[in-house]
């Protein structure tokens, strides 16, 4: 497969005396002509910037502009994997003003289309439609793409993107392996792309400011870190003979480097993230986004060294899976512990909620989850005072419109956005870890981050690396 190297274009500036009389002197610093050879993102760059001091879109009539290059305050985007998450982050893009669909990919011809009608109603925008995400990369005219595939394709699909040059917004887990996700890492440094990771709570006022609120120190000494996450669709999807494969789905393609199996529709769209070929249960899907919480205050990087962990399928009640029901895991960090604790097909947990984060410190407990905090402060006998002030906040729920925003202007400013590929692989591996120690039996793993291996299980090393189904190969 040869896929293109970082899109370059050839523009020729030319400002037209007619603009000149219009413009005045504001276009006095500005060559009549100028011959600029550039990459397109750096182009929407440089012109929304040069744009905003200089006010030149307010001078330029946009038909100007769309003669000479593609209208440079637009940023255009594309979708791998339609169906479920990934088109609900196409829509926030498209709910920003310049941003267009330029192209959707999807190995379901009935997904494919039925997105590309939603598109249109949305926008008007007619995105060319893939089959391929290889070919979509091709595309000049895209500057980014969102990559909403399960996770057994996530690795492919990002390192292909940073080499075509483009900027990725990557829904989590980073990769669905150790060695995926360290993969993906380097591409990104290698490549230099904008990367944004799908880890969104990055972007929620409520744990924004819970996590200030603890490195600040408003809870006193931190101690411990609980994380519990339960919910029904942990369990699986109801039991369902194989069968044949649907009209207008290239399962083969789906099935990508994953190993060859019999069509399963509890297997398939939405439900393959309970099956360790393509996923890792509720774990790594919640665990992700929490644990990115729980890392937070330290900033902590990297997989933990350690981790005790109970992993096992305890419920009688039906779905098809193979990956964990119910989980407890300790990850001990410096001076504190991390606590993991989760139940699939159970809705009640602790502190009234089904999931949540809790930092407990010696002045008080904070609870958070997307929809506020509270700070439940510890008491003072001594001194009949509290030990901090007590607080509650509703935020808005989820923050998928800020994450993605932060993405966008990234791919403007060339900054760096809120959730490095860094921070999506150490999140990654306190979930990946962990789900490696229960299918390999072990209740206690040690990992050598420097050496990328486990040292005190032979077993869980050959879990860190996935074998890939031909003709696929894992990037290098
Ligand atoms: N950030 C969040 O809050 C959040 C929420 C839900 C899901 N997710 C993540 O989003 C990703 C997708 O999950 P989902 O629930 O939307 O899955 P889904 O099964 O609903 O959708 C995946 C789509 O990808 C398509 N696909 C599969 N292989 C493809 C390929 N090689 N090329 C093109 N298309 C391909 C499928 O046909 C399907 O349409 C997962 O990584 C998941 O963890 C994130």
């Amino acid at each position: 497969m040869t896929l293109r190297p970082v899109v370059t274009t050839k523009i020729y500036l030319t400002v037209p005396d007619r603009i000149k009389k219009i413009s005045g002197d504001k276009i006095h610093n500005y060559k009549s002509e100028m011959i600029m050879k550039i990459n397109r993102r750096d182009f929407i760059r440089k012109t929304s910037l040069t744009a905003a001091g200089a006010g030149l879109f307010t001078i330029l009539p946009s038909s100007v502009w769309g003669a000479m290059v593609a209208p440079s305050d637009q940023i255009n985007v594309g979708l791998i994997g339609c169906r479920g998450h990934g088109f609900s982050i196409l829509r926030h893009h498209l709910s920003n003003e310049g941003v267009h669909c330029v192209a959707l990919c999807d190995v379901d011809e009935n997904v494919l289309n039925s997105r590309a009608a939603t598109v249109k109603e949305i926008n008007g925008d007619e995105p060319r439609l893939f089959g391929d995400y290889r070919r979509m990369l091709e595309l000049d005219e895209m500057d980014a793409v969102i990559i909403g595939t399960p996770d057994h394709w996530h690795c492919l699909n990002f390192v292909h993107a940073c080499e075509a040059g483009k900027d990725i917004y990557v829904e989590k887990p980073l990769g669905k392996t150790i060695a995926e996700c360290a993969i993906m890492v380097k591409a990104a440094n290698q490549y230099n792309n904008v990367v944004q990771v799908g880890q969104q709570q990055r972007s929620n006022t409520g744990f924004l400011e819970t996590v200030e609120i603890v490195k600040a120190g408003d809870i006193g000494k931190l101690r411990k870190i609980e994380i519990w996450a339960n919910f029904n669709y942990g369990l699986g999807a109801n039991f369902t003979e194989n069968s044949e494969v649907p009209d207008g789905v290239d399962y083969n393609f789906w099935l990508g480097p994953a190993p060859e199996r019999p069509f399963n529709q509890a297997r398939f769209h939405g439900s393959w993230r309970h099956f360790w070929d393509y996923g890792g249960g509720l774990f790594s899907d919640w665990g992700v986004h929490l644990l990115d919480m729980a890392l937070w205050p330290d900033d902590l990087v990297g997989g933990p060294d350690k981790v005790m962990s109970y992993a096992a399928n305890t419920s009688e009640r039906s779905g098809m899976r193979e990956t964990f029901d119910t989980m407890s895991v300790i990850y001990p960090k410096k001076d504190y512990v991390i606590q993991y604790d989760m139940t699939a097909g159970i809705e009640v947990g602790r502190w009234d909620q089904p999931y949540g984060v809790a930092y407990i410190g010696d002045n008080g407990t904070i609870v958070v989850n997307r929809h506020g905090y509270s700070l439940q402060p510890e008491y003072d006998n001594s001194n009949n005072r509290q030990r901090a002030e007590t607080r509650s906040v509703s935020t808005g729920g989820d923050a998928h419109g800020p994450h993605v925003k932060n993405f966008l202007d990234c791919i403007i400013s060339r900054n760096t956005p809120r959730c490095t590929p860094e921070m999506g692989y150490a999140a990654a591996l306190h979930a990946h870890i962990p789900n490696i120690a229960g299918r390999v039996g072990e209740t206690h793993l040690e990992w050598d981050e420097e050496n990328m291996r486990f040292t005190n299980s032979e077993a869980a090393n050959e879990l860190v690396t996935p074998v890939y189904r031909a003709p696929w190969k894992l990037p290098q």
